[in-house]
């Protein structure tokens, strides 16, 4: 959990009724790039989490404060009521507010602190569980009746609707249902979904690259653009609906598309397999699923970059690691490494320190939680 300092919330709320919502960030194990096609996704949570502190406010102007940004882009105002989309982080925080009342609940002045442990453009979800922990404390202040299902959904609205990112349902519901040490398998296209509990044989290393990527322009945005154009070839509903025996159909679309169109339909089956693997603990063959993701990633869905791809490259050659691949959205961001239990936090050193010594960046290793 993360702390809010005391001072921090005395400074900014001083001694109102303060409630405090609190959301973890999230890692894709596998299923990549499928949400937004109806397809399998298997994430689960991260140790670090966002923190919200919330306090009505009766005046016009609410303000929202957050430590995790730029000294100078820490502050921000806006009214409840009279949401507006700014293009800063406070969007978050509004849209919780903007989406809430849309939906017919009763929310009044507000004023917000903020803090995350979860890094931005890491391809960890820090504005889901920015937007999943400022809905929780908003639920708690206002007492509204709200389960976590249902507060994904509103969640989803926020990025969606509010501030007009094409993001998927994955990162809501996985930061407002994930469950440590479990995978979420979850449908995208009826939302059902299972935890899946993560054999205790196995454990994860989480890398972020600090290269950071942002899905609001470029290339997230044209790989749906491009599935909705394989869709609208093949005539499907979505791509979830094809299966591996449906690739020979594939070439009747130009080179790129196939490609694209190759990547979910592998992933999706991917993803059932891994889930299988789970189930009978069979952490070699979910390591090689991994493995198998993050190639077709790289070569048919070119979200990868060479520098994720090195770092990739060098998690698999570390003693105890099963499989390692590019999480998230891609172009920058992290990898998840999956280890035999004790091995993960050296295995994610030697890529932290690889990544910095030979590749220059300024890597963080998130999983295991380092001091
Ligand atoms: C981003 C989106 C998700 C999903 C992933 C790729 O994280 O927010 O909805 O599409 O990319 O799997």
């Amino acid at each position: 959990m993360t702390e809010i300092p005391h001072h921090d919330i005395i400074r900014h709320l001083g001694h109102r009724r303060t409630v405090v919502g609190q959301a973890p960030g999230r890692v894709n194990l596998i299923g990549e790039h499928t949400d937004y096609s109806g397809g399998f996704v298997l994430p689960t949570v991260i140790p670090q989490t966002t923190a919200v502190a919330v306090a009505a406010n009766a005046g016009v102007a609410s303000r929202a404060w957050s430590a995790s940004m730029p000294h100078d882009a820490q502050q921000a105002r806006f009214v409840v009521g009279e949401e507006t989309r700014s293009d800063g982080w406070v969007d978050y925080v509004q849209g919780a507010s903007a989406v809430l009342r849309a939906a017919g609940h009763d929310v009044g002045g507000f004023d917000a602190v903020i803090r995350s442990e979860v890094p931005l453009g890491s391809g960890l979800s820090s504005s889901a569980s920015l937007v999943v922990a400022t809905l929780r404390a908003l639920r708690d202040l206002f007492a509204l009746s709200i389960d976590d299902a249902v507060l994904a959904g509103l969640a989803r609205r926020v990025e969606t609707d509010f501030i007009g990112v094409p993001i998927g349902v994955m990162d809501p519901i996985a930061c407002a249902i994930g469950t440590a040490n479990h995978a979420l398998f979850l449908d995208t296209r009826d939302l059902s979904w299972q935890l899946v509990r993560i054999p205790s044989t196995a454990e994860i290393a989480v890398i972020n690259s600090g290269i950071s990527h942002s899905h609001a322009t470029g290339g997230y945005r044209l790989r749906r653009e491009e599935c909705d154009a394989a869709t609208r070839a093949l005539g499907v509903h979505a791509l979830r609906e094809l299966t591996d025996a449906d690739l020979r159909a594939l070439d009747v679309l130009p080179d790129v598309l196939q490609k694209r169109a190759r990547h979910i339909i592998t992933e999706n089956g991917r993803v059932l397999a891994a889930v299988e693997a789970l189930r009978k603990r069979d952490i070699v063959r979910l390591g090689a699923l991994m493995d198998a993701s993050h190639e077709s990633l790289r070569d048919q869905y070119d979200v990868s970059i060479p520098e994720i791809d090195r770092m990739v490259a060098i998690a698999r050659a570390q003693r105890g690691v099963l499989g390692a691949r590019i999480t998230g959205g891609g172009f920058g961001g992290s990898i998840v490494v999956l280890a035999t239990a004790g091995q993960a936090g050296k295995a994610a050193d030697a890529v932290a320190q690889a990544a910095r010594d030979e590749l220059g960046l300024r890597p963080q290793v998130l999983v295991p939680p380092r001091k």
